[in-house]
């Protein structure tokens, strides 16, 4: 038998970080954040040891944390995650701000590539009189956005579409984190986890954005805005691309370490020419 107070230093034997493995310990024993201090005389069971045991070992496996848990914070929402989803990152927050400062009122959103449905879902939460359709090509992967949509109480349409084969009608925004990572980045490498089709194009990490922007054209009113998140060095492409297309009003927005994350435009011609790109 050992207490939390005892096992909780034994965490400096391991090559864990500490509140990665508060995590765990919480998740093993159900205890929050103040019963994990007040009750630190508390005696693990036998069993509670050994799952923490095989919590650890994944977790120093190189397991991402998250798929551990079931689940991340985004926008101050518990999402489940799962290996079929994507993790949703902090920088993608910016996307969901962005969205809400440019969403006239009743505006029909579309997510594309919704992955754990945390961009659709946030944006639906955060203004309710937003008409929200989340899109993802995989099944198991919408499975979890329709699961999270319902259990945070957010009316949203999901919908099985490759981009935009199964997609009808106009919306006043799209939204998009696309699998933008080249295929010869060596971030890969350390993603390993993650679903590949979430993260590469496996080629230049600019096919599936030119998609969108193609889509795009058909798929916005009149003064409409696509926004979507990018790799750091593919901002200048990202808003040569998009001018392009015919979009006016372009901007690119940096993320929390000043780097080129989101661009966007405006849409304005419904006659431009979607080969041009
Ligand atoms: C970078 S993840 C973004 C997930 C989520 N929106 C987020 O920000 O955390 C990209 C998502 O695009 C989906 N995807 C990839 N190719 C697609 C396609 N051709 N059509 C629709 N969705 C696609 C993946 O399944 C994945 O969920």
């Amino acid at each position: 038998m050992a207490s939390t107070n005892a096992i909780c230093n034994l965490c400096n034997q391991t090559i864990l970080e500490l509140l990665d493995f508060k995590l765990l310990l919480r998740y093993v024993t159900g205890f929050n954040q103040v019963e994990l201090i007040t009750k630190n005389e508390y005696e693990l069971s036998q069993d509670e040891l050994v799952k923490l045991n095989n919590l650890v070992a994944r977790r120093q496996k190189g397991e991402p944390l998250h798929y551990i848990l079931g689940y991340k914070e985004f926008y101050s929402r518990e999402f489940r995650v799962t290996p079929d989803t994507l993790i949703p990152r902090p920088e993608t927050e910016l996307l969901v701000d962005k969205v809400l400062s440019i969403a006239i009122p009743n505006a029909r959103l579309l997510d594309l590539g919704t992955g754990s449905g945390c961009i659709a879902v946030a944006c639906k939460l955060e203004n309710p009189n937003l008409d929200v359709v989340a899109v993802d090509k995989y099944s198991d992967t919408l499975e979890v956005a329709c699961t999270n949509a319902i259990q945070l109480g957010a009316k949203i349409k999901c919908i099985l579409s490759d981009w935009f084969s199964n997609v009808d009608g106009l919306f006043d925004v799209i939204v998009s984190n696309p699998p933008y990572i080249a295929h010869d980045d060596v971030h890969l490498g350390s993603l390993q986890f993650e679903p590949q089709h979430a993260l590469t194009d496996n080629l230049d990490g600019f096919s599936h954005i030119k998609q969108i922007i193609r889509g795009s054209i058909a798929h916005l009113k009149k003064g409409g805005y696509l926004l979507f998140e990018h790799g750091f060095e593919q901002g200048e492409m990202s808003r040569k691309l998009l001018h392009n297309a015919g979009f006016i009003d372009i901007e690119t927005i940096q993320d929390y370490a000043s780097l080129d994350r989101i661009t966007l435009g405006k849409y304005t011609l419904r006659n431009s020419n979607a080969s041009s790109i």
